[in-house]
């Protein structure tokens, strides 16, 4: 069987690199520490290229963070997309805030020409999803946002590493907002999420609510939250952190191989995106005619794919009410999106899905 992803990791790995990690922090009592958090942190603002990084126990919460650091509450409007995960127009909604989806491009990224018609006298931001490991339109988005003095958010919960023109997501907004979810190319153990941004402000508030409104050990400047990452979470973190360029390595030749491989089967349209994009491929996603078969037909044949996501946000009940009539594409790809394994494949295995789609178009 090719599973879609073996989180798992093997007695070696764990004996040699894992449990040193943790013995250290059983051993020195820091299970709430600053330094495994600081070390994390200060690795990934120097990766992304930006001035603050803060890590919290979320990528939902960075979300929900960076949208009150910006003072986004009640009754204002967030345009984002509907083909994402919940988390992204759930982040909007918790704050009574108000998502309004702008309708994706062929690549399924927001398409920044359906985004001006959306916005009204309520509308504070814009919140593209680099869905996939792939980079929005980002010259384009923060050239509306400029005109209508709005501000950018990233949502790079599946972008890590993924660049814009040389640049890393996380460094072409105001604020992004990554997950360190066990199923991201950087992986924790455990939930966890982190913001970048290079205004001090932001990055102090968001500080603050992570630690219940605190100032310091003492002082109370306002209601918070608590969403520390905790100290295991961050020193695997830290410990991974080093793997992440393989990782990365590993997924761009495994999607090449894929592009190559189905670039002559019809039915399949694969995600092209433009030559300054560096792709990171956390999910490796085709269009697929007859999606459903083809998805029963791998499954016979031994090949576990996945839909990311069946349903898009406008079609869960929460989210029912909101204005879908203009999401012409997101409505047309909900239907023949197919996520494909990427995270555990080899090249074998790879030529043998591949083998396999070509089989099953052919027999139709
Ligand atoms: C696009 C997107 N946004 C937000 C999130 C939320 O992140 P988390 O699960 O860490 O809360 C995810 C997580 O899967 C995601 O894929």
């Amino acid at each position: 069987m090719i599973k879609y992803i073996d989180l798992g990791i093997s007695s070696k790995e764990y004996e040699e690199e894992i449990s040193p990690l943790i013995k250290d922090i059983f051993l020195t009592g820091q299970f709430i520490s600053d330094s495994y958090v600081k070390e994390f942190e200060d690795k990934f603002k120097n990766y992304c290229n930006t001035k603050y990084a803060v890590a919290l126990n979320s990528g939902t919460d960075a979300l929900i963070f960076a949208l009150m650091s910006l003072g986004i509450g009640q009754d204002d409007e967030v345009i984002t997309v509907s083909n994402s995960f919940i988390a992204t127009a759930n982040a909007i909604s918790y704050l009574k805030a108000k998502p309004i989806f702008a309708d994706i491009n062929d690549n399924l990224l927001i398409d920044y020409k359906k985004i001006e018609e959306l916005i009204t006298p309520k509308t504070k931001a814009i919140l593209p999803v680099h869905l996939m490991g792939a980079v929005c339109d980002m010259d384009e988005i923060n050239k509306i946002a400029k005109k209508h003095k709005l501000f950018v958010i990233e949502d790079a919960a599946q972008s890590i590493g993924s660049t814009y023109k040389k640049m890393k997501t996380g460094s072409l907004s105001d604020i992004a907002c990554f997950s360190l979810h066990p199923l991201k190319n950087l992986s924790g153990i455990t939930d966890g999420g982190i913001v970048t941004t290079n205004n001090k402000q932001l990055a102090s508030y968001i500080k603050k609510i992570r630690n219940h409104g605190l100032k310091n050990r003492d002082f109370q400047e306002f209601i918070g939250r608590v969403s520390r990452l905790n100290s295991i979470n961050a020193a695997i973190l830290n410990h991974r952190f080093d793997k992440l360029e393989n990782i990365i390595k590993n997924r761009i030749e495994r999607a090449k191989l894929y592009n190559d491989l189905l670039s002559n089967v019809q039915e399949i349209k694969t995600i092209k995106m433009k030559s300054y994009i560096k792709h990171t491929y956390h999910t490796y996603i085709i269009k697929a005619e007859k999606r459903e078969k083809l998805q029963e037909y791998l499954q016979n044949k031994g090949i576990e794919t996945k839909i990311h996501y069946p349903i898009s946000i406008h079609n869960q009940k929460p989210f029912s009410h909101i204005n879908n009539q203009h999401l012409i594409n997101t409505k047309k790809f909900e239907k023949n999106i197919l996520t494909l394994p990427i995270a555990n494949i080899t090249f074998d295995e790879i030529r043998y899905v591949c083998k396999c789609i070509n089989e099953f178009y052919k027999g139709l």
